[in-house]
């Protein structure tokens, strides 16, 4: 079974490392490099032990930017209560948490039917088994490779093996959902995610610290 994915890789910085009193130039730096994709990491303070920003904040970078993807990640307890927030904020794509007690389809019909991309995330100590009855109708399946809600920790590599059950599964129901991960991706991890059949990198510290952000992107994208 192969574990190739069915699409082109690409790196979604997230700006959870930029400078939050000014978000907006972590943007314009990512708008000197070729990137497509902004991945905006939502925390509620319950979900995970941490806050960052909520709906205004995304609606104002939306403001400054029509281009990028934005790639929403809600760690929220009930993501189902912000979704009408996050839609009018201008998001392109919602990816929630499986863990947390509401209805994740129903969350995820919603979504979809406003015309967003949706998405299933799953923490470290989560079954890869946990995302498959959503898989025929999602676009996305976000594999956390460190416990949410701080950025800068080391990979867990216990979840290749994640990685690597949902590539396949990928490939037995030949629907083509992009595979993220998130958490402690460089130059150093990126390869191993790659292999397991990752197309979407999530990159926040490493982005934020490499000098030159477009070799960064070729040498992640192409790694
Ligand atoms: C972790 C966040 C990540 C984080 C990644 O809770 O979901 O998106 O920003 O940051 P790094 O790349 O620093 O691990
Ligand atoms: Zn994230």
């Amino acid at each position: 079974m192969s574990l190739k994915s069915p699409h082109t890789p690409v790196l979604a910085p997230s700006i959870l490392a930029g400078d939050h009193a000014n978000l907006v130039s972590a943007l314009r730096v990512i708008e000197t490099t070729d990137v497509q994709w902004l991945h905006l990491d939502i925390m509620d303070g319950h979900f995970v032990p941490n806050l960052s920003f909520g709906p205004a904040t995304v609606k104002s970078l939306r403001g400054s930017n029509a281009d990028l993807f934005f790639d929403v990640h809600l760690m929220l307890s009930r993501p189902d209560k912000y979704i009408d927030a996050f839609i009018d904020a201008g998001a392109d794509g919602i990816t929630i948490h499986v863990e947390p007690d509401y209805d994740v389809a129903g969350t995820l019909k919603k979504i979809k039917e406003a015309g967003l991309k949706t998405g299933v995330a799953l923490n470290p100590g989560t079954d890869a088994e946990a995302a498959f009855p959503y898989l025929d109708d999602i676009d996305l399946v976000l594999v956390m490779t460190v416990w949410p809600g701080f950025g800068g920790q080391a990979f867990i590599s216990d979840t290749l093996g994640t990685m690597e059950k949902l590539s396949k599964r990928r490939a037995e129901i030949g629907q083509p959902f992009r595979l993220e991960v998130d958490g402690g991706v460089d130059l150093k991890t990126a390869p191993l995610c790659k292999a397991a059949g990752v197309d979407t990198l999530v990159a926040g510290t490493a982005f934020s610290r490499a000098e030159d952000k477009a070799a960064f992107l070729t040498e992640i994208e192409t790694a």
